[in-house]
């Protein structure tokens, strides 16, 4: 399955220091931020990766990451022209899927997590989080069984607090479906009318995500991301004591 990643916009809840760079080129502890969501599909198997960003500087994503190779992945790399939206960005993407499945992250998201996509067959699939600011995010209904009642974009009155991260994954049918939709009332086309219209076909999947999860889209959100990712390596740089 090919890959894409999400990075265009406008990163204004990050200003000033977004003003001469692109969010996703600003640090998570050690690393600029688009290595942890290019990892995440990495890991889930993916060889093939576009990465959509906005106008401005999409010269230094080229120079950042180059054509992949010492990451030992094909990246491919596109504009968003506006900032009209995550399923405005994702339409970029629809030659480079070439009529297959793609799985879309969100270019400020950081997971521990890793994803196992091989399973996948047709429709799409969501991973939600059990968080304490459901408000920030798309928020999905759950059933008794687990499965998925009805997804929200940052509703005022959450009917729970599974948040829909910013992991996703759709057949081909995604790029008909970007085209039936409108702008919102942010005027973006959003992701969560892309996940109800597989939703109202019932042909969406909610899973679970293990470990942290958070975006880095804000200075609050992005100095968690680096504590989390720092408390992670070092816990695992630490030797472990024997118990001979
Ligand atoms: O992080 C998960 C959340 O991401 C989801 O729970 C929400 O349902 C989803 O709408 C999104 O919410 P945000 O308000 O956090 O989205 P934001 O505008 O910050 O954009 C998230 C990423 O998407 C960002 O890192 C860059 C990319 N993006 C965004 C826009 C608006 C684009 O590539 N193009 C765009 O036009």
């Amino acid at each position: 399955m090919k890959g894409v990643i999400c990075a265009g916009g406008h990163g204004t809840r990050m200003m000033p220091c977004t003003k001469v760079t692109n969010k996703h080129l600003l640090p998570v502890y050690d690393k600029p931020m688009i290595y942890y969501p290019m990892q995440t599909l990495i890991d889930a198997g993916i060889k093939e990766i576009l990465i959509i960003s906005g106008p401005g500087h999409a010269g230094d994503f080229l120079n950042l990451l180059g054509s992949g190779k010492k990451f030992g992945v094909k990246l491919s790399y596109a504009l968003q022209e506006e900032a009209g939206g995550i399923a405005q960005a994702l339409a970029m993407a629809e030659d480079f899927a070439d009529n297959g499945p793609v799985t879309v992250i969100l270019g400020d998201n950081v997971f521990e997590d890793s994803f196992d996509i091989s399973d996948f067959k047709f429709g799409a699939r969501i991973y939600i989080k059990e968080v304490t600011d459901p408000e920030r995010f798309g928020v999905a209904e759950i059933d008794e069984t687990g499965k998925v009642k009805s997804i929200e974009e940052k509703p005022t009155q959450p009917k729970s607090n599974y948040a829909v991260t910013g992991l996703y994954v759709y057949d081909p049918r995604v790029f008909d479906i970007i085209k039936t939709l409108k702008p919102s009332g942010r005027g973006e086309l959003e992701i969560t009318d892309v996940n109800n219209a597989y939703l109202e076909g019932n042909q969406l999947e909610g899973k679970k995500v293990m470990g942290y999860w958070t975006d880095a889209g804000t200075f609050e959100s992005c100095h968690k991301a680096s504590c989390l990712v720092r408390d992670k390596e070092l816990k695992e740089s630490t030797p472990k004591e024997s118990n001979k």
